[in-house]
């Protein structure tokens, strides 16, 4: 039997900003559990919601020196799914109102501690995990922990840890001296084959350089992020760490994300009863939200965080033109103020076509994938990407830029050899997704049967965890024979 902890900053369905919590949430369900005991650590977040805060149950608590401070850790525990997780409590770091806040310096305080915290709490659950698996920046420090202060400790000799890059972006960098005070670690550690990066201190760069292995969530956002465009400045480090780097391909929630089930759209379906019944959900959502009642119109559904990686901007450039044709388009997201306003402004401007929904909700994000006729979602660059996903499992075609996740998931359609399960364009350029997208519609206003042939394909395609479960299964046997 193999000890496995997931340390993380979020995991459904406790609480989510994004892909890494439905990923932390379903991945440790689909080990196989005669040889993986995969648990999860994360923090216990005031703004978690109230029916899950009510479910933890209050273990125990130690005092951990930090940043000069001897600091509270509380442990709360709960089972579901047949999955342990573990919460760590402080109110002074996690009572506030978001997961993440727009200070970067307050975040790394947070997420060091947590990291140190999640570390010295295995003794105390008496877990001893044989791999320690992070994810993204936010628990960046653990490796370099397992190597450092906690190295000459028995109970942690010889665990291995991973670090899973959901997202090279965001890498946790602060001037020197402050990350030095916050981590305890030494000067030893603040040198550009180490730490720091451009003069700064980077905390995913430490994640990287100790971790004994290092993966991400496709096959080709592998690839990419050891070019300069895509590498964040880090690319020359993933290179050098290329042996040891993998992509492993994102699953969703089979069970979670399940159109013959799912109680929050309006009617059921599954990839025999679409034809018929999937329009039911397209005509409620229109009635809902106050658009044309029109089976014709091209339905293209967006839920994303709205910012730069999610090509925000190509749509932006085209939407009046896109906005002269038989379409109706449903947005769901938040993010950044720009691209907020920039969809409320569409709305009113064409207001039987567009509706902006800026604000997050778990149901309408449920709703559009199962109304919508097309998914849109434009990346410039994508590591995975779940929500295609999702659109495919709910017979949406997708509309995507072939970049990471999106090009390894969506097979572009090829009418000539009756293929392909979305539409694809290439190069980052406005027009060439509006093209993609005209021919899209072009497909499903002429040629029905096509068009459903696209959906059933979708359906069949398996994006369910099995197999990429078995790859980190591959990777934790590789480490620990
Ligand atoms: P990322 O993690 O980069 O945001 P993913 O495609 O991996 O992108 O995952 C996004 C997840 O967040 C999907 O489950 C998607 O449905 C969900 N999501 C994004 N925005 C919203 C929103 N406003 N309301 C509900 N769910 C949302
Ligand atoms: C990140 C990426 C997304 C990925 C998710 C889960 O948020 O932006 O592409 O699907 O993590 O791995």
């Amino acid at each position: 039997m193999k000890n496995v902890v997931f340390i993380a900053s979020e995991a459904v369905p406790f609480i989510k900003t994004g892909g890494l919590a439905d990923v932390v949430g379903s991945l440790p369900q689909c080990f196989d559990k005669r040889y993986f005991d995969v648990r999860v650590i994360m923090p216990k977040y005031n703004c978690m919601y109230q029916k899950y805060k009510d479910m933890l149950e209050y273990m125990t608590n130690f005092y951990m020196d930090y940043n000069g401070q001897s600091r509270y850790v509380g442990i709360f525990k709960v089972v579901h799914n047949g999955i342990t997780f573990y919460f760590i409590d402080n109110e002074y770091y996690f009572s506030g109102e978001s997961v993440y806040t727009s200070d970067m310096k307050w975040d790394l305080e947070r997420f060091i501690f947590f990291s140190r915290a999640a570390l010295s709490a295995l003794p105390v659950i008496d877990f001893r995990p044989d791999i320690v698996h992070c994810h993204d920046w936010q628990t960046g420090a653990v490796p370099v922990y397992l190597h450092d202060s906690f190295h000459d400790g028995e109970f942690y000799r010889d665990m291995k840890s991973v670090i899973t890059i959901h997202n090279l972006k965001f890498q946790g960098t602060w001037d020197v001296k402050t990350v030095e005070a916050f981590s305890g670690l030494s000067d030893y550690y603040f040198t550009s084959d180490k730490l720091e990066a451009y003069k700064d201190a980077n905390i995913l760069k430490g994640g990287i350089v100790y971790a004994d292995a290092v993966t991400t969530v496709s096959p080709t956002y592998a690839e990419e992020i050891k070019t300069p465009f895509y590498g964040e400045k880090l690319d020359g480090l993933l290179r050098a760490r290329e042996h040891d780097l993998r992509g492993i391909l994102n699953g969703i929630d089979y069970d979670e994300y399940n159109p013959a089930t799912d109680k929050f759209i309006f009617k059921n379906y599954d990839e025999k009863t679409f034809r018929k019944e999937k329009i039911k959900n397209k005509r409620a959502l229109q009635e809902q939200l106050g658009l044309d009642n029109n089976d014709g119109a091209f339905m293209i559904g967006i839920v994303s965080r709205l910012t730069g990686q999610k090509g925000v901007d190509l749509i932006s450039y085209v939407m009046d033109e896109l906005c002269q044709e038989d379409v109706q388009i449903v947005v769901l997201g938040t993010g950044e103020d720009q691209y907020e306003n920039m969809f409320r402004h569409f709305d009113w401007k064409y207001n039987n076509k567009v509706r902006a929904n800026i604000y997050y909700s778990e149901e309408l994000s449920h709703k559009i994938y199962a109304a919508a006729d097309a998914f849109l979602m434009p990346s410039l660059f994508e590591p995975c990407g779940l929500s295609q996903l999702m659109a495919l499992r709910y017979g949406t075609v997708p509309i995507v830029r072939e970049t990471g996740g999106l090009k390894d998931t969506v097979e572009p359609y090829n009418e000539f050899e009756n293929r392909g399960t979305g539409f694809s364009f290439k190069n980052y350029n406005a027009h060439e997704m509006l093209n993609a997208i005209r021919y899209a519609r072009g497909i499903f206003v002429a040629k029905r049967r096509d068009w459903n042939k696209i959906i059933d394909r979708g359906m069949a395609a398996d994006f369910s965890w099995h197999s990429s479960a078995r790859q980190y299964q591959d990777m934790y046997d590789w480490l620990k024979p």
